[in-house]
């Protein structure tokens, strides 16, 4: 499934008061992801952040990569009043990274749980690629076919998740892959409700634009006991650092 550019700015904004201490798993990814590109290095004189959010990714490159300049994007605009808590110096790119224009000569394109909501990735590596300076670095986080499998079971909604290797192999024609992995991990929760209110405050309640009501909330409640013994939600990270050929 395929959610617009809209539905999707609307459901983060409105998530961005409680996402800090709701967002568990991107946390965690953004901190691997960082560990992981302190591994091929620890500075970058001119880096680009896709989808920022409220800052959890921005908050770990600060603390352990160095950098002259940082290119802060974002859907939603309110993002550069998280990211101005945390930079001193930062330049705000508003706008949908599918079609943003960022400066050239980038050494690192770094995003964190963000490149799942990208109708088409071959298209935007392909234009990312000629901001990358020669050796330039993309490192990012995503999630993949098993992500939110509970709910696909119950409701029918995903996205079209890409596979590592679907994603290996959009890379491999002009970029080294430095490393992937990928796994999962699953959150439990007290109720179905629970599990909802858990999707609403980290903004993946976007899996679909119609507005649920009352009546579509208690029947999802009641499938999703009736198909599973636990309450849980599966998320299915995937890790990928590659450098420009
Ligand atoms: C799950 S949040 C991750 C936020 C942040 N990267 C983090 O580490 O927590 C996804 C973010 O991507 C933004 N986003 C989604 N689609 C986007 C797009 N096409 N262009 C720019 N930002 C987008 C959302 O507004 C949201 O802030």
């Amino acid at each position: 499934m395929q959610i617009n550019s809209k539905s999707i700015k609307n459901h983060f904004e409105k998530s961005m008061e409680k996402y800090n201490e709701n967002a568990v798993v991107q946390a965690n990814l953004a901190n691997q992801l960082v560990q992981e590109i302190l591994k091929y290095k620890n500075n970058f004189d001119t880096i680009l952040e896709l989808g920022c959010g409220t800052g959890l990714l921005t908050a770990k490159v600060k603390e352990k990569i160095t950098f002259k300049t940082y290119y802060a994007n974002d859907i939603v605009e309110k993002s550069k009043n998280y990211i101005s808590k945390i930079l001193p110096n930062f330049e705000f790119i508003h706008g949908n990274a599918q079609r943003i224009k960022p400066p050239a000569g980038l050494d690192l394109i770094i995003s964190n749980a963000m490149f799942q909501w990208f109708v088409n990735l071959e298209p935007v590596i392909n234009s990312y690629k000629n901001f990358l300076n020669k050796g330039g670095i993309i490192a990012f986080s995503t999630f993949g076919p098993k992500n939110f499998c509970e709910i696909k079971n119950v409701s029918g909604l995903t996205l079209n998740y890409l596979t590592e290797q679907q994603i290996k192999n959009i890379l491999e024609k002009d970029f080294d892959i430095l490393y992937c992995c990928e796994y999962t991990q699953t959150l439990e929760f007290e109720s179905p409700l629970a599990l909802l209110a858990h999707m609403k405050n980290t903004g993946v309640n976007s899996l679909t634009s119609k507005i649920w009501t009352v009546k579509d909330v208690k029947v999802f409640c009641e499938k999703y006991l009736e198909n599973f013994d636990k309450v849980q939600l599966t998320y299915n990270p995937i890790i990928v650092i590659a450098k420009l050929k």
